[in-house]
């Protein structure tokens, strides 16, 4: 079960939970403020542990102590807030390392103190507590099933909170478990979670949330012509599929936006098969697919004034005698042909046929994202997105809804001296260049099917996935691109 967010506004240090967090500013001492009433509370043992651990709110500090009845709360956790100004993203962090915390320490209950003067403040901690505390459990057995989860959150505010905080920390716990999702989705091993699988979770979180859901099975994919989706999902035993989602809003809409996501519930290499060594990371090469899916269940909550849709396009890609091979030729729904030169590639040819797809909607602006190449990864690190676009003003747009949300995504450049790399003696276009600039190759064989449509292109193959927590993110399928995608919707003016 997923934690519960509510809200209050009593002195937290009345709270019966088994966690309190406090985020405490830079500079503090056992003389004022929270340590103050700590060290009156449980004594001068409170003052020596700060002392010694020389805890002085600086940012990323901890400290914590056992009140052994002294105080309502079981324990209290003080975590250095350093000295800036403090955003929604401190917040949030705050909120996600207490969860992460309490639940470290078996506890049933947290609550969060907000630093006052926050923007957003509420939403954003309501956020952090579900991702805090999120894990995924689904298949331990035995000694290995949880004994104990965090059930209850509590956003605690100063003065008394309007109807507007409420909402906020019901939307933020609604985020959250939006992120959630997109996790829990690339976490799901690749046996259970194929290609009809994804497209069946995409269904039922539109149905849920009141969104239109079209689903384009074997037949479908093959009337409309999406050619280069059905080639990478030839070797396998499993279907593909694409995914088309609708989020309309109430009245007029102020924009059309389309999200596309690459899908890839297992990513073999194909023929061209990739290394045994960390081959079942790739059961998430779905990550793009997951984001689409939070985001629009995200969409759905926080009901923006504009059209949302999502796209998804699923495949798995398996070495097999009927796996497509290099030198290959396909058409494609944009129905130019394409020469297949590493199965490994298969990313783009499948988010080729979905940006196609998109293209045709019409829409103000489309965005993709796809654990789509290593290279991103060797180029900014596993903590880092790469994104490109044909526009600048976009461009502009996603580098701040990025810093808004918090998550690192950094601008590559679209290169068209490269473009000369695809071409092919065989077919209007092949799929890989050479080695040299992978992320931006790649890129540009996208931009081949978008047309004039202003477009951007984020490459989440590090952040998807993390090997271990940090931040707000779980170790595991992260929801990297969810926040920033959201932000973007919401910050859509046309
Ligand atoms: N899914 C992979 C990219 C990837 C690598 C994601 C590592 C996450 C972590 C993609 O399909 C792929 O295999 N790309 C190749 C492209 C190459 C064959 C041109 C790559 O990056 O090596
Ligand atoms: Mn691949
Ligand atoms: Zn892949």
């Amino acid at each position: 079960m997923p934690i519960k967010v509510n809200l209050a506004s009593s002195d937290p240090l009345s709270l019966a939970v088994d966690v309190l967090v406090i985020g405490v500013p830079e500079g503090a001492s056992t003389g004022e403020g929270v340590l103050a009433r700590l060290v009156e509370a449980l004594g001068e043992s409170v003052a020596h542990q700060v002392k010694r651990d020389d805890f002085t709110g600086k940012r990323d500090q901890s400290v914590d102590f056992t009140t052994r009845g002294a105080l309502k709360p079981g324990r209290v956790l003080l975590l250095g807030l350093g000295s800036g100004k403090l955003t929604d993203i401190d917040v949030r962090l705050l909120a996600a390392k207490g969860a992460r915390f309490a639940s470290g320490v078996r506890a049933e209950s947290v609550a969060v103190v907000v630093p006052p003067g926050v923007e957003r403040a509420e939403r954003s901690a309501a956020e952090g507590l579900v991702l805090g505390s999120y894990r995924f459990t689904r298949y331990f057995t035995g000694d290995r099933v949880p004994k104990f989860g965090l059930a209850r959150g509590t956003v605690v505010v100063e003065g008394k909170p309007g109807k507007a905080a409420r909402d906020a920390v019901a939307l933020g716990q609604q985020v959250g478990e939006a992120i959630c999702v997109a996790r829990d989705l690339v976490n799901e091993p690749p046996n259970e979670m194929y290609p009809e699988a994804l497209a069946r979770v995409a269904a039922e979180v539109g149905k849920q949330h009141g969104l239109k859901v079209t689903v384009f099975d074997k037949a479908a994919l093959i009337k409309r012509g999406m050619k280069l989706i059905m080639a990478v999902g030839q070797g396998s035993a499993r279907e593909p599929r694409l995914v088309h989602m609708i989020y309309a809003p109430p009245g007029k809409p102020k924009g059309k936006l389309v999200f596309v996501g690459k899908g890839l519930t297992f990513d073999s290499g194909g023929l061209c098969i990739k290394p045994a060594q960390g081959m079942e990371e790739m059961k998430g090469d779905m990550g793009g697919a997951a984001n689409v899916i939070a985001l629009m269940a995200a969409v759905a909550a926080a009901k923006p004034s504009v059209e949302v849709h999502g796209i998804i396009g699923t495949a798995e890609n398996m070495p097999d005698g009927a796996a497509y091979r290099p030198g290959d030729i396909f058409g494609s729904l944009d129905g130019r042909t394409v020469e297949i030169i590493n199965t490994d590639a298969e990313g783009r040819l499948v988010l080729a046929d979905c940006l196609a797809y998109a293209r045709a909607l019409k829409p103000d602006l489309i965005v993709d994202n796809a654990t789509l190449t290593g290279a991103c990864v060797v180029a900014l690190g596993p903590t880092v997105s790469g994104f490109f676009s044909n526009r600048e003003d976009l461009a502009d747009r996603l580098r701040g809804a990025a810093k808004a949300a918090g998550e690192s995504m950094w601008q590559l450049p679209l290169v068209d001296e490269l473009r000369d790399g695809l071409k092919s003696d065989w077919a209007d276009i092949k799929h890989t260049a050479d080695r040299w600039g992978g992320a931006i190759t790649a890129a540009l064989f996208l931009r081949e099917f978008v047309g004039d449509v202003p477009w951007a292109h984020v490459d989440i193959a590090g952040p998807s996935m993390a090997s271990k927590p940090y931040g707000i993110f779980s170790k595991g399928g992260t929801g990297h691109g969810v926040l920033t995608f959201l932000r973007l919707v919401e910050g859509f003016t046309g």
